[in-house]
């Protein structure tokens, strides 16, 4: 049984990690659950999105952001014109932790290799960061998501050829339960699209 450095590492496609995440051994959170979440949407595409953890319906259905979060999501990605065949969605954590509870540090931890070959493989133009938890454990920050969102910051790994720019974002959950907080949400989207069109142009 490999750690998930060592596991991840040798995955040449994305399919290879999948693999990899659903025979995986080292972490408690998985025997509770029914799926690996591993990703949704078009790889080839410019956009990446990183959520926290899939919910209830998420695990139900084997695909991230599929619940009433994933409603928002949907309609957040279709302010600035995209969809799931225009960008790719996935998770830090893979596996539903139980009563969707948060992912504790160390769940992240060890999930954070596999994340980051799933970004390497797919190797977006732009990360959308969504929520705390995303924030802090993409870009290894402790700041909470106030501070960190509405900014750009790199992402950066020895198997990327360049850095990627990652922009944070409240969590579609955060936002259903704070509606006023949609203005600044919807403000960072914006960040995203000039970003994308400046890329293009
Ligand atoms: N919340 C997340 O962070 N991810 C999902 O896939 C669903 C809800």
């Amino acid at each position: 049984p490999g750690t998930a450095a060592h596991l991840a590492a040798g995955c040449a496609d994305l399919q290879a990690l999948r693999h990899a995440m659903e025979g995986f051994e080292g972490l408690q959170l998985k025997q509770a659950a029914s799926s690996t979440v591993f990703g949704d949407g078009n790889p080839e595409s410019a956009v990446m999105c990183i959520g926290e953890a899939p919910g209830q319906e998420e695990d139900r259905r084997g695909l991230p952001f599929v619940g009433p979060s994933g409603k928002l999501l949907d309609r957040m990605l279709g302010s600035i014109g995209l969809d799931r065949s225009t960008c790719y969605i996935t998770n830090v954590v893979p596996w539903r932790p139980p009563a969707n509870r948060k992912p504790t540090p160390d769940e992240v931890a060890v999930c954070m290799p596999f994340l980051t070959r799933h970004i390497e493989l797919v190797d977006p133009q732009v990360l959308i960061l969504l929520g705390g938890a995303s924030a802090a454990a993409v870009l290894a920050k402790a700041d909470g998501i106030n501070r960190l969102r509405g900014r750009w910051f790199e992402f950066n790994s020895p198997g990327l050829p360049r850095p990627i720019p990652a922009l944070a974002t409240f969590h579609p959950a955060y936002l259903l339960r704070t509606p006023e907080a949609k203005r600044d949400a919807w403000r960072d989207l914006l960040m995203i699209r000039r970003r994308m069109d400046a890329v293009r142009h």
